[in-house]
């Protein structure tokens, strides 16, 4: 089970509607503003269709029904409410039957511009567009299916290819470098910091990506490039748990950071 958090999903009355306060709401709309205006020229194509497809309100925390209507015509995918932190069973689970989970929580506003936890905001403007393209969807469904049959040393390994890609990842794309990972589009920082000259950038490569180890709590040092989203569905096709048992063969790369001394984390980065 995942560390301790101070935040709590808030839970839907029987219509499936979920109240927030106005504070909460006025959260969702400082990000929204503030991050709608930095991720212009940063991020991929597919990810400005698939939010333009959500259209999500600007003024208030969205409804996951609003959100789902759009994720089911695009890729079949819909959103799962699920607490602050769930085990790594229930992710994988959720994610192999094309359910996305989301905690229904805003973070504070002492929070506001970093928080470990994956909030509402993280997991809707960070995840979902993405989620509206096929590629991306299929590639996120594969990862759950293989994530259910792995061991437990498998699943720390695909949790890295996870974390590069789905998290972390950028495209190459006829208008430049651009950003896809959802860790990224999430963040003001990362947003700025992906994209500079300080984090090293590496062709992707999926052996690659299964050793590198990360921290969940500093600005990423690299990245993986990805040549277009059908890299994604490719790897889709490819027998990713031979490519585990590869990288666990050759073991792990040096970390280009400080080591953390505590160590759980949660699934659902
Ligand atoms: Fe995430």
């Amino acid at each position: 089970m995942a560390k301790q958090t101070q935040y709590q999903a808030r839970m839907p009355d029987a219509n499936g509607y979920i109240a927030y306060s106005d504070q909460e709401h006025a959260t969702w709309q400082t990000l929204m503003e503030r991050q709608t205006a930095i991720i212009e020229g940063r991020v991929c194509q597919e990810y400005i269709d698939g939010l333009e497809r959500l259209a999500l309100p600007q003024d208030r925390i969205p409804q996951l029904g609003d959100v789902d209507r759009v994720l089911l015509e695009s890729t079949g995918w819909r959103t799962a409410q699920v607490p602050a932190l769930i085990p790594f069973d229930t992710f994988f689970e959720l994610l192999a039957s094309r359910r996305f989970p989301v905690a229904t929580f805003i973070r504070s506003p002492e929070e506001i511009d970093y928080l470990q936890e994956p909030d509402i905001f993280h997991e809707l403007f960070g995840h979902c567009p993405m989620l509206t393209n096929p590629d991306f969807a299929e590639f996120t469904a594969t990862y759950g299916k293989l994530g259910l049959s792995a061991s437990k040393q498998e699943r720390v390994y695909l949790a890295r290819l996870y974390w590069m890609t789905v998290e972390f990842g950028l495209v190459d794309t006829p208008q430049g470098r651009r950003i896809y990972g959802g860790g990224i589009i999430s963040s003001p920082k990362e947003t700025f910091h992906a994209l500079s000259d300080v984090p090293e950038h590496y062709p992707f490569d999926p052996i690659d990506a299964l050793r590198t180890p990360y921290r969940i709590d500093i600005l990423q040092p690299l990245y993986y490039v990805i040549e277009g989203l059908h890299t994604l569905h490719d790897l889709s096709g490819q027998d990713i748990m031979a490519m585990v048992h590869q990288a666990m063969e050759l073991g792990l790369y040096p970390p280009k950071f400080p080591p953390k001394p505590s160590a759980p984390q949660a699934a659902n980065a």
